[in-house]
């Protein structure tokens, strides 16, 4: 689909990410841009950066009844973009117990389920439109220091296929988006190389208009997704050996 004149709708618009995404969609000259955050407040910047066409939605992805007002309120929605997300960098036998990854599926998991689930008669009443699913090179990998991430962006993964295949016959375009370690918050402690949050963001925005399924932004998303398909088991055990602060360069993957 073309991304000038669409009706976008960014979750965690405030984080990292988000924020690119905004600007990539109005760099691409977007109608309107939805930018959602758990607090109104934290979306005043973004707002004030282009107040005509940037509408802020509070919405918490993990409660149903925030993503069905969400809903309701954005009905014109052409383009929505699944990037809310959290990694709470735990192992599954190394963590004290399963919160973490309980936590990291509410939000990555069933988060994104709730969003597609209520935006689907959505964007088949625009016309069919995109779903763009920020999932993570992680999704493919299991890095184990930060193990339940992983499992939960494999579980989206395997969500986004599905939901793709169910949304096929309304003519909904589903992008995956799996990105190495990209430079934001959420990964301050994970080990170099990373891409900037920007390429990510513009990745994804050119994956929507040439119509492709799956992105890998980056030089180390790109090399590590065509290891996995020469030699998936020498990629696990490379990655089995991996300590936060140590580097993950994606040519000895
Ligand atoms: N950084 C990386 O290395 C990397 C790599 C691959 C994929 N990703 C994925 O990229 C996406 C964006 O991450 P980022 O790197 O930009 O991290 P970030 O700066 O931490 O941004 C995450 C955003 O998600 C929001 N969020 C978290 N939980 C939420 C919830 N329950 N409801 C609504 N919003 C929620 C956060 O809001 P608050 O500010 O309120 O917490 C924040 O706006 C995530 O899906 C992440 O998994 C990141």
């Amino acid at each position: 689909m073309k991304v000038q004149g669409a009706i976008a709708l960014v979750t965690g618009a405030n984080g990292g990410i988000g924020r690119h995404f905004v600007e990539t969609l109005r760099t691409a000259d977007a109608a309107k841009i939805y930018v959602c955050a758990r607090s109104i407040a934290k979306l005043e910047s973004l707002v004030a950066l282009d107040p005509d066409r940037i509408v802020p939605i509070e919405l918490e992805v993990t409660n149903p009844e925030s993503v069905q007002a969400a809903a309701a309120q954005c009905s014109d929605v052409t383009l929505l973009i699944n990037n809310a997300g959290t990694s709470l960098n735990q192992g599954i036998i190394a963590a004290d117990n399963l919160d973490s990854a309980r936590a990291e599926l509410e939000v990555n998991y069933f988060g994104l389920c709730h969003m597609c689930r209520a935006f689907a008669p959505v964007l088949k009443a625009n016309g069919g439109g995109t779903i763009v699913n920020v999932l993570s090179l992680l999704a493919k990998v299991n890095l184990p220091f930060s193990g339940s991430y992983s499992a939960s962006k494999a579980a989206a993964l395997s969500a986004t296929h599905c939901i793709r295949a169910e949304l096929g016959s309304q003519g909904t375009l589903v992008v995956a988006v799996m990105p190495g370690t990209v430079d934001t918050d959420l990964a301050k402690d994970w080990p170099d190389p990373k891409v900037s949050p920007a390429e990510v963001a513009q990745a994804a925005i050119r994956a929507v208009e040439e119509q492709l399924e799956d992105v890998y932004p980056g030089e180390q998303a790109t090399q590590v997704s065509g290891q996995l398909l020469q030699d998936p088991k020498g990629v696990e055990k490379y990655l089995a050996t991996f300590l936060p602060g140590m580097e993950l360069a994606g040519t000895q993957a």
